[in-house]
Formats: C-alpha cells, sequence, structure tokens
C-alpha cells in the first residue's frame, strides 16, 4: 500500500494525519493521502494568494511552457494514473484510458483557444466600430485564487478542465479532488510539481470532508469555484459565496424521449449505453426513458435483450458494469427499485444487488409518483414510462427540478428540433444520448443541474474578467 504525496507549496508532502482510500472493488485500502488540518488550509490559501502576483504577470508564452510541461509529464504516467482511477473508482479500465486521452486533448484544446482568443486585447475603436475619440482595449485577465473542486466520477478530466485554464490565464489553484479520486490526485500533483510550477502556483487539499468541507470554501482569498459533484454541497457552496463568480455543475435527471418514428434497434442500443455506461454514474446519463405507446413493446424487448448482454465483473477486466462507487450509492439504487416496485412498476430485468454492486436494472411502468420518477438514481437503473400525449411529457420534462441535458430519437429531425424547442433544460441531443463531450461545446445545466458554463472556450471565460483600458485621444 502506498503513501501518497500531494503538492503543497512547491514540495511534495506528507503528513502523519492520513486519511486511507478503499477501493470499490474490494474494500481494500489502496493508498493513503495527508488528511490536512484547518490550519494547513490557511497556509496553502496564503501561499497561492502570494503566487498569484508573479505567476499572474508572467508572459503567457512562459505560462504556456509550464502546461506544455506538465502535459508532458502527465502523458509519461498514462498507464500509472489510468490504473490508478480504474481501480480507485472502480471505472472499466478501457474507459479511464479514454478518461486520460480525452483530458490530454482537453490541454491542447485549450492552449489552443487561449492563443488564438484569450491572449490578445479586444480592441474597440474607430476603424472597426466607429466610435469616436475612444480606442478601447479590452483584455482578459485573471481572478485570481480558484478553487477547483472535483468528482469522483472523473477524477482525471473534471480536475484537469478546471485546473489547466485557471493556470494558463494566470490564476492560481487550490485543489480539492473528491476523496474518493484523491489518489489520482496526488499523481496529477506530482505531474505538476515536476513541471516546477512556482511554489503556490498549485497546491491540492487532501483530507476528511467532515473536517474540512466547509472550512475549505469559506476562506476570503478565493476569487473564483468550480465545483462537480452533488446539489446540496453545491448550493452550500452558493450560499457561503455570494459574491464571487460560481460555475456549478450538478445533478441530472437527463431524460430520453423516444418518438413513434424512431429507429428502435437503434434508439434502444443508444440508451442502453447512455444510461448504463460507467454504471449509470454520471450527472449525463440517460435517467428516464419516456416511450411512446405503439412502439413500447418492441423497444422494451430490444432493450432487455441489449442489458441482459452487458457484461459485469471487475473494472480491469472491463466489463460494461462494475461494483458502484460505495455501498451508500448502491443502496439508494436499490431504494429507488423497490419504492418503485412497491407502487406498482415492473422489473424487466436485474432488481437485485450484491454488497456496491447493484446488477442493471430496467423498470417500466414508472408513474410519477415513485420517487425514481424524479429524483437521479446516479445507478445501473432504466425507468421507463409510456406515454401517449407527447405535451405531457413535456410538461413532466420541463417540471423537473434538474435541467441538465436530454435526448429525443425520431426519424424526423425537423420535428425533433421542434420539440427540442419546447424542452426546457441545456442541452437537447437528438438521436443520441445525453453527453457533455466533444468539449468544445459549451456544457451547462440549469435550474438544480447549476450554473455558469463549462467547455473550452467557456471555461477559459469563466476563469477570467474583463479589464478595459481606453485611450481617450
Ligand atoms: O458526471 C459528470 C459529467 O460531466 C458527465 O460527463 O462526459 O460523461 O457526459 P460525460
Amino acid at each position: 500500500m502506498n503513501d501518497y504525496k500531494i503538492l503543497v507549496n512547491g514540495k511534495m508532502i506528507t503528513k502523519k494525519e492520513k486519511l486511507n482510500i478503499t477501493s470499490p472493488i474490494n474494500s481494500e485500502i489502496i493508498g493513503t493521502v495527508p488528511a490536512l488540518s484547518k490550519n494547513d488550509i490557511d497556509k496553502i490559501y496564503r501561499s497561492s494568494e502570494i503566487a498569484f502576483k508573479e505567476w499572474s504577470a508572467l508572459e503567457p508564452k512562459l505560462r504556456i511552457k509550464y502546461i506544455e510541461d506538465i502535459k508532458k509529464n502527465l502523458i509519461k504516467m498514462r498507464d500509472e494514473i489510468s490504473i490508478t482511477m480504474c481501480i480507485e473508482i472502480s471505472k472499466p479500465l478501457k474507459s479511464c484510458y479514454q478518461e486520460f486521452d480525452r483530458s490530454i486533448e482537453y490541454i491542447d484544446l485549450t492552449i489552443k483557444s487561449y492563443k488564438d482568443k484569450f491572449m490578445n486585447p479586444k480592441i474597440i475603436d474607430k476603424s472597426i466600430h466607429n466610435v469616436e475619440g475612444k480606442n478601447g482595449f479590452f483584455y482578459r485577465v485573471p481572478l485570481g485564487v480558484v478553487l477547483a473542486i472535483s468528482p469522483f466520477n472523473y477524477p482525471v478530466n473534471l480536475s484537469l478542465a478546471k485546473i489547466i485554464p485557471a493556470l494558463i490565464l494566470g490564476n492560481t489553484v487550490v485543489f480539492k479532488p473528491a476523496t474518493q479520486g484523491s489518489l489520482v490526485g496526488s499523481l496529477i500533483s506530482k505531474a505538476i510539481y515536476e513541471a516546477n510550477l512556482p511554489a503556490g502556483v498549485f497546491n491540492i487539499i487532501t483530507g476528511k470532508g467532515s473536517e474540512i468541507g466547509d472550512y475549505l470554501i469559506e476562506n476570503n482569498l478565493i476569487s473564483m469555484i468550480s465545483f462537480t459533484g452533488g446539489v446540496d454541497v453545491g448550493k452550500n457552496i452558493a450560499n457561503k459565496k455570494s459574491m464571487i463568480p460560481l460555475v456549478l455543475e450538478l445533478g441530472g435527471k437527463d431524460a430520453a424521449i423516444v418518438l413513434k418514428d424512431a429507429n428502435i434497434v437503434e434508439s434502444a442500443k443508444e440508451i442502453t449505453k447512455g444510461t448504463f455506461d460507467y454504471s449509470g454514474q454520471r450527472c449525463t446519463a440517460i435517467k428516464l426513458v419516456y416511450l411512446e405507446k405503439s412502439i413500447a413493446d418492441k423497444f422494451i424487448k430490444e432493450v432487455s435483450k441489449n442489458v441482459l448482454e452487458l457484461s459485469i465483473g471487475n473494472p480491469i477486466d472491463n466489463p460494461d458494469i462494475t461494483p458502484m462507487i460505495n455501498q451508500s450509492a448502491a443502496n439508494w439504487g436499490k431504494k429507488l427499485i423497490d419504492d418503485a416496485v412497491k407502487k406498482g412498476a415492473k422489473i424487466i430485468t436485474g432488481g437485485n444487488m450484491d454488497n456496491n454492486l447493484l446488477f442493471p436494472t430496467v423498470l417500466s411502468e414508472i408513474k410519477k409518483n415513485m420517487l425514481i420518477f424524479d429524483e437521479e438514481q446516479f445507478a445501473p437503473i432504466m425507468p421507463i414510462v409510456i406515454y401517449e400525449d407527447i405535451n405531457e411529457v413535456v410538461n413532466s420534462f420541463n417540471s423537473s427540478k434538474y435541467g441538465l441535458q436530454g435526448s429525443i430519437f425520431s426519424k424526423n429531425i425537423k420535428k425533433a428540433h421542434e420539440l427540442a424547442k419546447r424542452l426546457n433544460t441545456g442541452t437537447i441531443n437528438i438521436n443520441k444520448s445525453s453527453s457533455r463531450g466533444p468539449d468544445i461545446f459549451p456544457f451547462l445545466g440549469i435550474k438544480d443541474s447549476g450554473f455558469g458554463v463549462q467547455g473550452i472556450d467557456w471555461a477559459l471565460e469563466s476563469m477570467s474578467r474583463i479589464k478595459g483600458i481606453i485611450e481617450n485621444n
């Protein structure tokens, strides 16, 4: 078992007080990280604040060079990071490699966008805009200390998607990985350490959420928070930090609407994937399926065939379904299944659990009085609602407390577009399940799904502000 060190104020440190990280695969301790105290956190924010002056004043091309070095170091650690991720969060190994590669591409795209759109000021003057007597230079400048908090389900991608844009702009970063994801976080910090950034530019905090969770977000030196995680924590952050920019990516109840002219085989295949990838532990996973009545039997038959073919096992062997992140996540899924069944839902397949492994489950005849109609399962469960009137579907869709994404399956693209316009959510996908990528797209949620926009250009925007310098002639 490894004692993982973390980067704090220019040094890789360890501490006597430690946090054990266990694998969801077999509950064995797979490593420890330092359990930082409140005092440690105070020092970290101070070091970030001090480092900001020098880092933000550095020539952009030098910051880009540091980012390139971080990327090179990460690439050298591709296997170590991907395998650690697989064991730490029980994600199929192949998906861990995909996440890693996607993140490297994210770095490249961020560098490109920064160079093309953020490095130089926007000029508003007479020549282009017909402004008399004034030349305006509008720069993008960093905000200060950015607190980046990442979730367990994308410990590399949703960490680097916050850290890299923040750093390249000239912000300093305090990074808090999810507890399950701390080992990967420590490896990311090692890659940054080996790129020799000035002390304090990047700090990582690991420790017990119950002791430092609130304290972490209260510090007055924080200039911006980018958080991905649960709704309750997101709301707590929003309540505590009212006068700084926030980007919050919270839950979702992304529904798929299957119209009667949909290609049944293709949509059943896509919806199976969209529901069960990483055992449903994605905010963009499909969490409710609306099926038009006349195609319901055929679709359910097709989907249950697909689900029965899903492989189950140890993530290292690349199955489709793996043990869930922890026991309480699996218990929550089981509770939603039992509640639905008690209220009249039909189990098409699955419904059982073995410790924290929840078998892929398809539930039909879901009604509004069942918990799973509204609540986010974050688990391998496909609840199906059979509908006759599309207007009722639009009403239910729009009355969800969430508003992240949704999807429509139909051969009639024009009709799908019209329906998409009526759905009140961040993004609608036509003939594809909901998803954040490609990262070049803006990604956002409304209502309890959060606010602020992510995606390459938008992350850069959210972590900087405009500074105008106006020459008056
Ligand atoms: O749950 C996190 C969310 O960002 C999902 O991303 O790429 O699986 O759609 P993705």
